[in-house]
């Protein structure tokens, strides 16, 4: 396992499912870590800091350093104080992991805007003002002169890279992270900075609400949210320093580097395209027409398979 000691890592969403996973992960790897939950319902309702507390305790019963913080990873000032927490507990901050989520599935056509806003604002900004805090908290070092081997691991999903009926907002709000990975692995270059992202696959309350997923097999449990940490721990090592902007799709033991949005089929003119030539274009090239797989393919090509059948 790469060795982690020195850093400090904050993991989001640290006190359930996956997050307990990289916060115990990475404290076995040597990081201190500061386990951030909320502790709401999975609709995000309500707070509770014990969830965040106990994960704490397992990591200090294995020998390991971590402090609970209850902070909304998605109000911006909240996040600022998360970050200062890591600073003032361990003295600097080396690791983000951002996975705090929660779900309002509906179809588009009943989606309230409410459920639309709770789901892009817990993810897409719940992403955003931390990672927004980190940087400036690596900016300021960078500047001082230090040479940073500093890391973000940002959570998209399934649903936002290959799209999951009845989750626009949370589909969106997962392609929007993927976006924002692309772009912030550009900008925080320069300080030292790597930004990457997983999209997971895993049995946790949030998986298990939602779909009928059947017991745990025996002997190796693809679904065990363990599965995921790995990646985070190996990009976490000074060692993946060129290893930037990536989006891994994570089931069981199939990791997979996606291709994103990329150059497809090119209906090229070298004028303004005539609306009626390029409705026939679309009709030649595509005979069978144009659409998306959805979710469920998507994962297959990427080495997995559907969560309602995985055991
Ligand atoms: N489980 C899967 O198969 C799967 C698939 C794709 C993506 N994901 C993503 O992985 C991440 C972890 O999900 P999980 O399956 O472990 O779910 P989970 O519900 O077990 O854990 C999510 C945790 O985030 C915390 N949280 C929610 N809102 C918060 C907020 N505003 N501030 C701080 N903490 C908050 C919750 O209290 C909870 O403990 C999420 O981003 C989820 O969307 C999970």
């Amino acid at each position: 396992m790469p060795d982690l000691s020195g850093k400090v890592a904050i993991v989001t969403g640290a006190g359930r499912g996956i997050g307990r996973e990289h916060a115990l992960a990475l404290a076995a790897a040597g990081a201190k870590v500061v386990v951030n939950d909320l502790g709401g319902t999975l609709a995000g309702e309500g707070s509770d800091l014990s969830p965040a507390q106990q994960v704490v305790a397992e990591i200090e019963a294995a020998g390991g350093r971590a402090t609970a913080d209850g902070e909304n990873v998605a109000d911006f000032a909240g996040a600022g104080r998360m970050v200062e927490h890591a600073v003032s507990e361990f003295g600097r901050l080396d690791i983000l992991v951002n996975n705090a989520g929660i779900l309002r599935d509906r179809m588009l056509v009943n989606m309230s805007e409410e459920e639309w806003d709770a789901v892009i604002t817990v993810h897409l900004k719940g992403h955003f003002a931390p990672t927004r805090h980190a940087a400036a908290h690596w900016r300021e070092r960078s500047k001082a002169g230090e040479e940073l081997r500093a890391r973000v691991i940002n959570t998209s999903s399934p649903s936002g890279v290959f799209g999951n009926v009845g989750q626009t907002n949370y589909g969106a709000a997962k392609a929007g992270i993927a976006g924002f990975t692309l772009i912030a692995a550009q900008e925080l270059a320069r300080y030292g900075v790597t930004v990457n992202c997983i999209a997971p696959n895993a049995r946790t309350r949030m998986t298990e609400e939602t779909f009928d997923m059947g017991d745990a097999p025996d002997g190796f449990d693809p679904l065990d949210p363990a599965n995921m940490s790995p990646v985070v721990v190996a990009l976490c090592a000074d060692e993946a320093q060129c290893i930037t902007g990536q989006v891994f799709h994570v089931w069981g033991g199939a990791v997979n580097a996606l291709r994103g949005w990329t150059a497809g089929e090119l209906f090229d003119s070298p004028e303004r395209w005539d609306a009626d030539k390029l409705l026939a274009g679309l009709r030649e090239r595509f005979p069978d027409g144009a659409a998306p797989e959805g979710m469920v393919a998507g994962m297959q090509k990427a080495g997995g398979r559907s969560l309602r059948t995985a055991s």
